[in-house]
């Protein structure tokens, strides 16, 4: 077992990371929560998985339980999901001493601290990820969401849980592909920080090596999200850092309308903002090398699809969150876990691409 402490002005809580955690959830959670009524919200997915686990643990614990769940996917990340469950917890007669406990991934983790926070204005509020991405990065840092048409995460609030408990061996359950993807944002993280978390890394060199290192893979990425959450809450400056990757990353998940999962696009943002850096003289070519050799081990994607268009990939990228005043900022390394940042005026960002968008079509 391992624990993180996050400490930020809102609150400080404790990350929790142990094979076969679940077991003991009702327990872990009467540390920080005393005997009320807990509202677990699940997904179809993963529900008829572990909600019973859970919820027999609970009770044995001496919480109350609801069990509420919606539909896998991120159509769920949505307003009238809000409203159901609002309505849910309203009708089970939760108070302002009871709780919410997101069991699920990042898509749970999201539309049910956004459900925290909004219900009586805040209610206490825990993270139970089970997705490798959710278990690396959506539970700590207190960002929730749902979506609307126009845009992803568009609205939520900065709410941080009372305490984050990660099992991996819910990873067993999850799909292959969405195993592999969560990977993409590991390799992010390790590049970023260098050192034993970068040595870390070099030992997987095929996707079940994820499995077999997945808690020793988790502390390091949660250890370094922690670290940048405490240093910058509310995304001013060293959170930035974070969009490493990013960039590219997701103006081709926009592209891809769901051809690309997230960790596989970001995957394909690394290697080549790595081959842009290093064509411009700032960033060594060996380390475009390096992350492409870490990604390709596990099978994610690096190479920039041949039907995408400089023109689609220009205006994909205008939607990005990280234009300020009419530059876009881009995070890139002088060396493994040596990161940097770089603005490009928005007028110069078709010649400043064209080094790696060169074989597309106009
Ligand atoms: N809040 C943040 O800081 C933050 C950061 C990154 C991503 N996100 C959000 O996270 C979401 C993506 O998260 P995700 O990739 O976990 O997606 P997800 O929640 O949709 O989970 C992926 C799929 O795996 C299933 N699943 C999850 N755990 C499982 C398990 N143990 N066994 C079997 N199936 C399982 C889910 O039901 C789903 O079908 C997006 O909405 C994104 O915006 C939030």
């Amino acid at each position: 077992m391992t624990t993180i402490q996050v400490t930020t002005a809102a609150k400080s809580y404790a990350v929790t990371i142990e094979a076969g955690l679940l077991a003991r959830v009702g327990t872990a959670l009467a540390q920080v929560w005393t005997p009320c009524q807990v509202a677990v919200i699940t997904d179809t997915n993963v529900g008829p998985l572990y909600a019973q686990q859970v919820r027999d643990r609970l009770i044995a614990a001496g919480f109350r339980v609801t069990v509420l769940t919606v539909p896998a996917g991120e159509s769920s990340k949505s307003w009238p999901q809000v409203m159901r469950l609002i309505d849910a917890l309203s009708a089970a007669h939760l108070t302002r001493s009871d709780g919410v406990l997101a069991l699920g991934g990042g898509v749970v983790g999201d539309l049910a601290g956004f459900v925290a926070a909004i219900y009586l204005r805040g209610i206490a509020f825990a993270q139970v990820p089970t997705s490798l991405l959710a278990q690396v990065d959506s539970s700590v840092g207190g960002k929730t969401a749902i979506d609307l048409p126009t845009g992803k995460n568009l609205v939520g609030s900065f709410y941080q849980p009372d305490v984050v408990l990660i099992d991996p061996h819910t990873l067993t359950t999850l799909p292959p592909r969405m195993l592999v993807e969560g990977y993409g944002e590991i390799v992010k993280c390790a590049a970023l920080v260098g050192g034993d978390f970068w040595a870390l890394v070099q030992q997987v060199t095929q996707p079940a090596a994820i499995l077999a290192q997945a808690a020793p893979l988790i502390h390091q990425s949660i250890a370094f999200k922690a670290r940048v959450v405490m240093a910058d809450e509310k995304e001013g400056g060293q959170r930035q850092l974070l969009n490493f990757g990013h960039t590219l990353g997701h103006a081709v998940e926009l592209w891809g309308h769901g051809r690309y999962m997230h960790g596989e696009a970001v995957a394909i943002g690394l290697v080549q903002v790595a081959r842009l850096f290093a064509a411009q003289g700032m960033m060594p070519a060996a380390l475009a090398d390096q992350l492409r050799d870490r990604l390709t081990a596990v099978g994610l994607p690096v190479a920039l699809p041949a039907d995408l268009t400089v023109t689609a990939l220009l205006a994909a990228m205008q939607h990005d969150k990280k234009i300020h005043g009419q530059a876009l900022t881009w995070v890139y390394l002088t060396a493994i876990g040596q990161p940097a940042m770089h603005a490009v005026p928005l007028t110069d960002l078709a010649t400043w691409i064209a080094p790696v968008t060169g074989p597309l079509q106009p």
